[in-house]
């Protein structure tokens, strides 16, 4: 069976170039890697991610946008991430239930014992056996993103448009979910270098892989 890890962090906390880099480097070290992403990551997951983050759908309700993510989550769990672990790869995911669990949960209010039902239903019940938070400041983070979009004209979604209590209820959710399950997480601090980061990451990762041999020093 191989490891599942799962990357989180708020808006602009440079999550998506740690993960590529975290890539490279398993990859490189001779891991068997699949990476892949939430919602998303299947032909159904990335169709259900074209509604989840259009624009146009400012009237999609709190419950109907926790179904959405999980029904993404669901096929993705089932066509691909427990297939690759069945066969020893090591799975890294971009976001993962503790998405909902923050975004759904602490973000919108709504019920985290519920939210905790979807998701078993959603996922059998497949946990990350690590999940590495990047953390910062909700100002930095909206700043840095305000920054990158005016960079690179990349394309605002739905969930770049809440408010900003919005987000300081999520890394709130984030840091209170992590507080409960220290040994699961690995929470970082985003606003150090992009080196300094992806260096720690290697660390909890090569922690959590030392185990199963898999990556050779
Ligand atoms: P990202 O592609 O930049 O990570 O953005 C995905 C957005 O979707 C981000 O704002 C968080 C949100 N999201 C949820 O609200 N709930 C979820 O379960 C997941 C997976 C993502």
């Amino acid at each position: 069976m191989g490891h599942f890890i799962t990357l989180e962090g708020s808006e602009g906390s440079g999550k998506s170039t740690q993960f590529r880099l975290l890539q490279t480097y398993l990859a490189s070290r001779g891991v068997r890697v699949l990476a892949t992403r939430e919602p998303g990551g299947t032909s159904i997951g990335e169709q259900i991610r074209a509604v989840l983050h259009d624009v146009g759908n400012d009237a999609l309700r709190p419950r109907a946008e926790v179904l959405l993510y999980a029904a993404a989550r669901a096929q993705l769990v089932e066509q691909v991430i427990r297939p690759a672990l069945a066969a020893g790869t090591v799975v890294i995911c971009d976001r993962y239930v503790e998405s909902t669990l923050a975004y759904q949960g602490y973000g919108r209010g709504l019920d985290l014992a519920a939210l905790l039902e979807i998701t078993r239903f959603a996922t059998g019940g497949l946990r990350a056996d690590q999940v590495i938070y990047l953390d910062l400041p909700v100002e930095v983070g909206l700043e840095r993103k305000r920054l990158a979009h005016e960079r690179e004209h990349a394309e605002i979604t739905r969930m770049d448009q809440q408010a900003l209590e919005f987000y300081r209820r999520v890394r709130a959710g984030y840091l209170a979910l992590a507080a409960q399950e220290p040994e699961r997480w690995c929470v970082l601090d985003a606003q150090q270098s992009i080196e300094a980061v992806q260096a720690q990451i290697r660390q909890c990762v090569a922690a959590l892989l030392a185990s199963g041999g898999d990556v050779r020093s």
